[in-house]
């Protein structure tokens, strides 16, 4: 429950479909855990995923499913203020005002917008197209219809908004999201210093005191990812998981005692140290080094394990999500909490930049 004296944590994951085992192990795990010692705000970000242009009906179906998959993993909507981005219309006003002070430039040369830019119009980067000046140019030269909207240059401004209008000051998310971190910690600088007022503290990134985890895809390089298309997502059912884990992308076998670990079996392994007891992973291990292992043997057993994990979660899904009564309820009790604070931040800011009532 929002406390005075705890410090504010929020975080968002935007709405573009089901959650998987990178989101639960970089993410969602982690705001579960500090529910008790921070005031955490965790919330469904369906004004980010706007940008992408998705279809309406789904847009509803994916802010849902994340709000049950918040639930089912454990977030207490008793402890946290668990919210709608689109519930809170103070956060849009406030992006339009900020706005007022952010500079085109340093918008295009964020990464995220650069790559959205590049993929929507079909560039592939280049030594020629690298630089500021020449990507510049280029989406200048391309972007005249609405492939690359104005929402998606803006995406940094809406994410400082999401964060400043709470006055947070520990944000956790993955490396991705460092730089948009950086542009609003720049951006509640620059507004404080123009009015010459501390109204919005700077927020810092926060990993809950462990190391960062990079969850791998099971297609033998990178990490797991919707975009990658190499995903174990919470809701998979046990025939489908088992499929997806036994499809698992490994090489010929140590072809030696003690070989290291090619790249697709390190990530089998990485996979196995998040599920199983350290005695099963030894016990891999320990095949691997004799060459003894058979890679269907570690498989199977991953995928149980992965399935201990997964299984409690997604039948409380289920559950949930056939609660309609209970998603409404959670979901305005959070959007209350949430506009609380917001509405407060707003009307400071409005009054700062001299937008007085009559
Ligand atoms: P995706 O890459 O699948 O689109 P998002 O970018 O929406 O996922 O990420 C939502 C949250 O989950 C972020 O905090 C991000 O850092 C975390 N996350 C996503 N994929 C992974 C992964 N493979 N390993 C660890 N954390 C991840
Ligand atoms: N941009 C983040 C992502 O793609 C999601 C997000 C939106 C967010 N607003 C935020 C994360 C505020 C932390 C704080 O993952």
């Amino acid at each position: 429950m929002a406390e005075q004296n705890k410090e504010i944590v929020l975080s968002g994951i935007r709405a573009t479909g089901n959650l998987h085992l990178g989101n639960y192990y970089g993410a969602l795990r982690k705001f579960v855990a500090v529910q008790d010692d921070y005031d955490c705000n965790f919330f469904i970000a369906d004004l980010h995923a706007l940008t992408t242009n998705p279809d309406p009906a789904q847009l509803h179906a994916n802010v849902k499913s994340i709000l049950a998959e918040y639930l089912a993993a454990g977030l207490d909507p008793e402890k946290s203020t668990i919210f709608v981005q689109s519930d809170v219309p103070e956060i849009a006003e406030m992006y339009l005002l900020l706005n007022m002070h952010v500079g085109i430039g340093e918008l295009m040369r964020t990464t995220s917008f650069k790559d959205k830019a590049r993929k929507a119009l079909g560039i592939t980067p280049s030594a020629d197209n690298d630089s500021d000046e020449a990507f510049e140019k280029e989406i200048i030269g391309a972007a005249t219809n609405k492939r690359v909207n104005a929402g998606l240059l803006t995406y940094p401004t809406l994410m400082a908004v999401d964060i400043l209008i709470q006055k947070a000051t520990k944000v956790p998310v993955g490396k991705d999201q460092l730089q948009h971190l950086e542009l609003t910690r720049r951006f509640a600088r620059r507004f404080n210093s123009f009015y010459g007022v501390e109204l919005f503290p700077e927020p810092s990134d926060f990993n809950f005191g462990g190391a960062p985890v990079k969850v791998p895809g099971l297609d033998g390089s990178g990490k797991m990812g919707k975009s990658e298309g190499n995903c174990i997502y919470l809701i998979d059912d046990p025939k489908v998981l088992r499929k997806k884990v036994m499809r698992a992308v490994t090489d010929e076998g140590p072809q030696a005692p003690d070989s290291p670990l090619s790249e697709p079996i390190a990530n089998l392994f990485t996979l196995l140290e998040l599920t199983s007891t350290p005695e099963v992973v030894k016990h891999f291990r320990d095949a691997y080094a004799d060459c003894s292992i058979r890679y269907g043997d570690l498989k199977k057993q991953l995928a149980e394990d992965i399935l201990a994990v997964t299984t409690p979660i997604r039948e409380r899904i289920n559950d949930i999500l056939a609660d309609e009564a209970y998603l409404s309820r959670v979901v305005k009790m959070g959007a209350e909490r949430a506009r609380e604070r917001a509405a407060n931040t707003l009307s400071e800011m409005r009054h700062i930049m001299g937008i007085r009532k009559f």
